[in-house]
């Protein structure tokens, strides 16, 4: 029997601890942490992500900011917006959610956030220092699923594990977070062009999948044994939702499960554990300015 790794039960515990300290910084009358989220367009994917980290915020009682801005928005507007939350002595971290239109540079923006605030992990300096284990913003959903292996003491030294995909979003911080010491495993990235997929990520003590391809992993490319990790968060049109549609994860759970030793279910798996890292990486922008 396989044991399902809770991410929404760990989640929550985490957003008790947090909201804990955010009570203890009111009493000590230091600052409430401020996190602001800026939304461009009206991707329905990201207007639900942006929406709970909004709801995850007023939870743990941090202050938010939601900037929406239409599609049209230049990239030049969109780049004094970051210089004025850079500047903006209240705000402690920030994110922009991606993806951004075409006609506006991710890198760009990226690169225009302040290292300080960057509360998502993805500017240079801050994925540079997670490369040489320096402390720093970590990308969130990596930063989740590192510490779901943590809290279900899932022993990942030495342990084969290989990463399907290489975003700069997810696989490929990922797969070096998992080769980092204390974590230790041995990773493969797999990717669009690799070959031999099925073969290596059945040799694989840890399979973490980060395609957004539903259903990619079959029950037949996994070892018994194998912890799996799903990140896919696909939108399948379902009349019977309520929202019209559902989850659909990288792995066929039902078949894959009954192989595992572990395995993450979507939705409330790794979804909410990405969640909950933007609140940690707040929270650290806030502690590293007390100090
Ligand atoms: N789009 C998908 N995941 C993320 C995330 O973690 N942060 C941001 N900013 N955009 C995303």
């Amino acid at each position: 029997m396989y044991n399902l790794i809770d991410g929404k039960k760990v989640a929550g515990e985490i957003k008790l601890e947090i909201a804990k300290e955010v009570s203890l910084l009111r009493l000590q009358g230091k600052k409430i942490p401020h996190l602001a989220a800026i939304l461009v367009g009206n991707n329905g994917s990201s207007e639900t992500y942006v929406a709970n980290k909004v709801k995850d915020c007023k939870e743990v009682g941090f202050k938010s900011t939601l900037l929406t801005f239409t599609v049209d928005i230049t990239e030049a507007e969109l780049l004094e917006k970051i210089d004025e939350l850079n500047n903006d002595d209240d705000v402690d971290g920030f994110i922009v959610q991606l993806p951004l239109p075409a006609h506006i540079s991710e890198n760009k923006i990226i690169e225009a956030i302040n290292p300080e605030k960057d509360a998502d992990g993805f500017h240079p300096v801050n994925i540079g220092k997670m490369v040489i284990g320096l402390p720093g913003y970590l990308p969130a959903t990596p930063f989740g699923i590192v510490e779901l292996f943590k809290r279900y003491k899932i022993d990942s030294r030495g342990k084969s594990c290989v990463v399907i995909g290489r975003s700069n979003i997810v696989g490929r911080p990922l797969s070096i977070l998992m080769s980092q010491k204390g974590i230790d495993a041995t990773v493969t990235v797999v990717h669009s062009r690799s070959r031999n997929i099925n073969e290596i990520v059945g040799g694989a003590d840890i399979i973490i999948a980060a395609i957004g391809s539903p259903g990619f992993v079959t029950a037949g490319m996994v070892k018994v044994g194998a912890v799996v990790i799903d990140v896919g968060t696909t939108r399948i049109p379902s009349p019977d939702a309520k929202s019209g549609y559902k989850l659909a994860g990288d792995v066929d759970f039902e078949n894959v499960a009954p192989k595992c030793s572990y395995i993450t279910p979507v939705p409330g798996g790794v979804g909410p554990m990405t969640r909950v890292s933007l609140l940690r990486n707040t929270l650290m922008a806030v502690k590293s300015k007390i100090k």
